[in-house]
């Protein structure tokens, strides 16, 4: 995901540094080359030789020490870098660099560089609401600097409040999108994940294995890239992505009224859930007795959500999915025209690897005009990248003809 990036990650003084070091642990796992600049602060909390292990590469501390600047100087490693976190970020290199000092390592690699720079604070709740930290903050951002908001809850300091570095997982969301070509920005896009929940009584439900992770994959990436997303999910496990608007649903009945309450500011749709075909005719008041040794449950079917809307689709794109276990192009040829779609994503689930509840895909793009696209085994993000950039001519294309 990263490979081929060079990212600065400059640590000053914090409780929060032992977080930067998972931080570095997600980016160098991303493929990304990691180079660790320390404040002097940030040594007194952990020793450069972890950052040192885990990246690879010599941690920077010291602007004046001719042996690390002989190896790569500070200059060229700012110049080169095609990325700059700040993690932990203390009120006090915020300050500094909101004025332009350059006085350590740290904030003259700052000055220097030309890479994006994604600034992540983290700091005691009463200094984080102080006009003058704030007027430094502003200025930051005013200068065209991505600054995270940090997490509430309890402080080291044992206050409750705003101030806590993020997750590890979050800067790194926040990173990859910084990084990201903004291709969809102004595309609307509704996704749908997740299974549906048929209930039987109040204790047992129909449902499927679907875990939500190829549609929350979806929703992650078009954001990054720049899209307005409404992400309508079954119930999952899962993070809602940063910036990602999430409607949670239950049954088909609930998605299927939540999507239509979404498409007509639609641009772009892709339906990703799996969908329960039937649910019980009567969900039981009271929970079922065990009584003879066979019961037969009547079922009914549920609206056809996606054939629906290939109905009123109008100029919006239409991309749906097909899990199938035999007959994989046969069925989704069938479900493309049936459904009214501009692409079908065909996973064939029987395979390993592929379909539900895995990191993994191994998926074929069907396309209205018969085309034909098949992939090798992907990870989810990447078969949402893939899928992406085919959405984004039709999408492109959609705009020429409405404009
Ligand atoms: O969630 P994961 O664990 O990551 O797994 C991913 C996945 C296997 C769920 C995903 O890759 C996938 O294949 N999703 C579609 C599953 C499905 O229901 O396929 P289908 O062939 O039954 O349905 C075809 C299309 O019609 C789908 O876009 C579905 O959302 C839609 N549909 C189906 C039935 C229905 N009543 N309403 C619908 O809108």
């Amino acid at each position: 995901m990263l490979q081929g990036t060079t990212i600065i990650l400059g640590v000053s003084g914090g409780i929060a540094v032992y977080k930067a070091v998972e931080l570095l642990r997600l980016l160098t796992k991303a493929g990304a080359d990691v180079h660790v600049v320390m404040t002097q602060n940030a040594q007194e909390f952990m020793t450069p030789l972890t950052f040192q292990a885990l990246s690879g590469n010599q941690v920077h501390t010291d602007l004046f020490n001719l042996h690390q600047e002989q190896e790569i100087g500070h200059i060229s490693l700012a110049d080169r870098a095609d990325l700059f976190i700040l993690a932990p970020a203390t009120a006090n290199l915020i300050g500094k660099i909101a004025h332009g000092l350059a006085d350590d390592l740290l904030t003259t690699s700052v000055m220097a560089t030309k890479a994006p720079l994604l600034v992540v604070p983290a700091m005691n709740s009463n200094m984080y609401e102080n006009p003058l930290y704030l007027r430094n903050e502003k200025l930051l951002v005013d200068s065209g600097f991505h600054v995270m908001e940090p997490a509430t809850g309890e402080l080291a300091c044992g206050w409750r409040g705003k101030g806590k570095l993020p997750a590890p997982e979050q800067i790194f969301e926040a990173a990859l999108s910084v990084l990201a070509t903004k291709d969809l920005l102004g595309c609307q896009l509704l996704v749908t994940a997740g299974p549906t929940r048929e209930e039987i009584d109040p204790v047992r439900y129909l449902s499927n294995y679907s875990s939500g992770k190829m549609g929350f994959a979806i929703a992650a990436v078009a954001s990054r890239r720049g899209a307005s997303v409404t992400l309508v999910s079954g119930p999952t496990d899962l993070t809602v992505p940063s910036g990602v608007k999430c409607v949670p649903v239950c049954s088909a009945e609930e998605m299927r009224a939540a999507v239509l309450a979404e498409f007509s500011a639609a641009e772009v749709v892709i339906k990703s859930a799996a969908v329960a075909d039937y649910r019980p005719v009567k969900r039981a008041e009271q929970k079922m007795k065990k009584q003879a040794d066979e019961l037969t449950l009547p079922l009914e079917k549920n609206p056809d959500i996606l054939a629906e809307l290939g109905e009123q689709k109008g100029e919006r794109v239409l991309v749906g999915f097909a899990a199938e276990t035999e007959r994989l192009l046969a069925h989704a040829a069938d479900k493309l025209k049936r459904k009214n779609l501009d692409l079908i994503v065909a996973n064939d689930v029987s395979k390993e690897g592929a379909g539900f509840n895995v990191d993994t895909n191994i998926v074929r793009f069907l396309h209205a005009n018969g085309e034909v696209e098949g992939f090798d085994l992907m990870t989810k993000e990447q078969v949402a990248e893939q899928l992406l950039n085919r959405v984004r001519l039709l999408w492109q294309a959609a705009q020429h003809k409405i404009g």
